[in-house]
């Protein structure tokens, strides 16, 4: 360590700190010059100091190399003891004012924060649920709630395309597609939202989790749990639980585990990518005639959006075995944040950009990530996003969005999403459909 308590030789910014209010404002102009006058890798003496990769060959090249850097969670500790500490995907440690080390759960520690050989067992497991031919049998039930959401707010001319829809579709659908009928998507989804974007610190975390106390999520996963025992359906719980039958080494903690990581991974990150791809629509109109006129490129295009807004915007690995990366020296027991949200806009991977182009086919951006990794529930994604989209452009054709009033979470800690998207628009017809959400407030 240099007397800074920098490494030696180190490339430092000192004031990058993702979670300022700044870093919300400002990121992209911070990549652009980092890049420019320091590099793709560079330290940040933040939080106890940690490494960030910004560009696209960096970032994917440390992603897939899993022996080096390893996604293990805070206070997991290998069975023959380590000298390091494994400290998870989260700088700082999330929900660290209210967890313990040894406390994560354990459906982290199975899949998400889960290095191979154990991951592949986990991702095997959950696999079956999650192909783009599973995810195509939801779409009428994603359309339904759709045009649920719409209908509560298409008569009177004026919507909140976050807290009527964006914020809405992803717990209803998390929660179903998990197999656990609860009537408390709107809190499930508002603890989701918000715990993303709150530092772990924040006095804030003891109001979320009275709600979550109150709500009792894992309550109501064990029961979902108890019904699917010898009713099995298209659902997580009866993946996993199919999974144990064929010999999967897992228990009702487990499972508990998965379907709670499947709710909240689905949630704020779709609600987020949906929000921000509303702003950018409203920014290009040519992009919203696009759409209207070729609804069938919708789903192509979600790439191209979520390159442009990533909105999980980096997350991190524990340094496991000195290397190099980036021509920074990295050791062993350093962090590191791997920046999809930056290396999405690398120019050197990327031709113009910063330009929406609808045609950048085939685009691998990594917004859901890379390597093993790379996101279990993308096809659902797509499918929510195709869905809202083509359903808003038809229905709410001229949907203006007020600029002005957008409220976006002031912090952004893991995901950048958004608060409130209020809207104004002509007014159409109900469509009448009953959703059947439980607990679904008029
Ligand atoms: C646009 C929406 C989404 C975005 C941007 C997104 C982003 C990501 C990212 C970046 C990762 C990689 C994590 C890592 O490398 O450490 C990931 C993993 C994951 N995502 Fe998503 N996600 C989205 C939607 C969903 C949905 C809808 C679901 C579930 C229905 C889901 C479930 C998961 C799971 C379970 C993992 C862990 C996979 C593993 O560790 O093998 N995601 N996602």
């Amino acid at each position: 360590m240099s007397a800074e308590g920098c490494p030696v030789g180190a490339k430092v910014v000192e004031w990058f700190d993702h979670n300022s209010k700044a870093y919300v404002t400002e990121r992209y102009d911070w990549f652009e010059k980092i890049r420019e006058e320091v590099g793709p890798v560079f330290w940040s003496p933040n939080y106890g100091g940690f490494w960030v990769a910004l560009d696209y060959a960096e970032v994917t090249d440390a992603a897939r190399d899993w022996e080096t850097f390893s996604s293990r969670p805070l206070g997991w500790q290998p069975p023959e003891g380590t000298d390091i500490t494994y400290n998870g995907l989260f700088i700082p440690p999330r929900g660290a004012r209210n967890m313990r080390p040894g406390e994560f759960p354990r459906s982290a520690s199975r899949l998400l924060q889960e290095d191979p050989p154990d991951w592949n067992i986990a991702r095997k497991a959950i696999n079956p649920l999650f192909s783009a031919t599973q995810a195509e049998k939801w779409r009428s039930r994603i359309q339904t709630i759709v045009d649920a959401c719409i209908d509560r707010r298409i008569e009177t001319g004026r919507i909140d395309i976050a807290k009527d829809i964006t914020n809405i579709l992803p717990p209803i659908f998390s929660l179903e597609l998990a197999g656990v009928t609860s009537k408390n998507y709107a809190e499930i989804g508002e603890i989701s939202h918000v715990s993303s974007h709150l530092p772990a610190d924040d006095p804030e975390w003891d109001e979320l989790n009275e709600i979550g106390r109150k709500v009792d999520l894992q309550g109501q996963i064990m029961e979902a749990i108890e019904a699917r025992r010898n009713d099995r359906r298209g659902d997580v719980i009866s993946t996993i639980l199919n999974a144990i039958d064929a010999g999967a080494p897992y228990d009702d903690a487990d499972v508990a585990g998965f379907t709670a990581l499947i709710i909240s991974a689905g949630i704020d990150t779709t609600s987020a990518t949906l929000g921000t791809t509303f702003l950018n629509l409203m920014q290009h109109p040519r992009l919203i005639e696009r759409l209207k006129a070729e609804p069938e490129i919708t789903r192509y295009t979600f790439d191209e959006f979520l390159r442009i807004g990533a909105p999980t915007q980096g997350l991190c690995r524990t340094v496991v075995k000195d290397t190099v990366l980036g021509g920074q020296n990295l050791r062993r027991g350093d962090r590191i944040m791997l920046m999809w949200s930056a290396a999405n806009r690398d120019a050197k991977e990327y031709p113009c950009p910063l330009e929406i182009d609808l045609d950048r086919r085939p685009t691998l951006q990594v917004g859901f990530g890379f390597g093993n990794h790379r996101c279990l529930g993308m096809h659902y994604a797509r499918l929510e996003f195709e869905t809202v989209f083509n359903t808003v452009l038809r229905r709410m054709p001229d949907l203006r969005i007020e600029t002005e009033k957008v409220r976006q979470y002031d912090n952004c800690g893991i995901v950048m999403g958004y608060m409130s998207l209020p809207a104004t628009f002509t007014p159409g017809p109900r469509l009448g459909v009953d959703a059947a959400i439980p607990g679904w407030r008029a």
